[in-house]
C-alpha cells in the first residue's frame, strides 16, 4: 500500500541541496553495519559526492503523505570505458560491457526506510527513477551474502550477467545485474 507516496525528481544541480537527506536516510537504513569499513558513513558520502557530479546523474526521492522521507534511489550513465566493470570476474564477450555513455544507467542505489518495506515504495522509486531513462539497459550490484534482494530483483525484470567484486578496498562479492529498460514514448 503505497497510497499517498509522493514521488519527487531531481538532478545535479540539486545534489548540494539533497545531501544532508541522503546521508541521514543512509545513516539510519544502513545503521547495523556502519562499522564496516565499506559501508561507513564518510564512505557512502565520498561515493555520493562522486555519483552526484557525474554527467547524467539523477535521483529520485519518495516522500509520505505526512511529509516523511521514505527513502530514495539514484545513479548514473556509464561512460565509455566506464570502471563499473573492471572488477567483472565472469567472462562475457567484450561487447557487452562496452559503454558509449547512452547505452546504460547504473542504478547506484535503492533504499527504503524500514516502516516502508513491502509497501511497493522501493518499486515505485524504482520504476520512477528507471522509466524517466533514455539508456538502453540498466545495471546495478547486489551484494552476493543479500540473496533476498538479488531474488527481489530477478522479480523486477533483473538478470545476472556475473561475479563482481569492485576495485575498491574491502569490497564484497556481487552480482551484476543488468534490465533492459524501455523507452519512453509518451514524451
Ligand atoms: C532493498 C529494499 C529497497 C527492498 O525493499 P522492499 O521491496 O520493500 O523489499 P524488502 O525490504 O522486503 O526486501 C526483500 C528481501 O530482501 C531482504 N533484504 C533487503 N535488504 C537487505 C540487506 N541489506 N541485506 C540482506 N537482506 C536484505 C529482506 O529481508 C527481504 O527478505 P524476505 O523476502 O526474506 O523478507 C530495502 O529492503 C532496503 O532498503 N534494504 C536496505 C538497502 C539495500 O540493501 N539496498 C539494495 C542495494 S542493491
Amino acid at each position: 500500500m503505497t497510497t499517498g507516496l509522493s514521488i519527487r525528481h531531481y538532478t545535479g544541480a540539486d545534489a548540494a541541496v539533497l545531501r544532508p537527506l541522503l546521508l541521514d536516510v543512509y545513516a539510519e537504513v544502513y545503521a547495523a553495519e556502519l562499522d564496516s569499513p565499506f559501508t561507513r558513513v564518510e564512505r557512502f558520502a565520498e561515493g555520493l559526492d562522486s555519483w552526484s557530479a557525474r554527467p547524467g546523474w539523477s535521483c529520485v526521492t519518495g516522500v509520505s503523505g505526512d511529509g516523511q522521507i521514505v527513502g530514495y534511489a539514484y545513479g548514473a550513465p556509464l561512460p565509455p570505458g566506464s570502471r563499473w566493470w573492471g572488477g567483472l570476474l565472469t567472462d562475457v564477450p567484450k561487447e557487452t560491457v562496452t559503454e558509449n555513455g547512452t547505452r546504460t544507467y547504473a542504478l547506484s542505489e535503492l533504499m527504503v526506510r524500514t516502516p516502508w518495506r513491502k509497501t511497493g515504495a522501493a518499486r515505485q522509486l524504482h520504476d520512477a527513477l528507471l522509466s524517466a531513462r533514455a539508456e538502453d539497459r540498466a545495471t546495478l550490484l547486489v551484494d552476493q551474502g543479500h540473496p533476498r534482494v538479488t531474488a527481489l530483483y530477478e522479480s523486477w525484470g533483473w538478470t545476472v550477467l556475473g561475479d563482481l567484486r569492485p576495485r575498491l578496498p574491502d569490497a564484497p562479492l556481487f552480482h551484476a545485474m543488468l534490465k533492459p529498460l524501455i523507452p519512453n514514448t509518451s514524451a
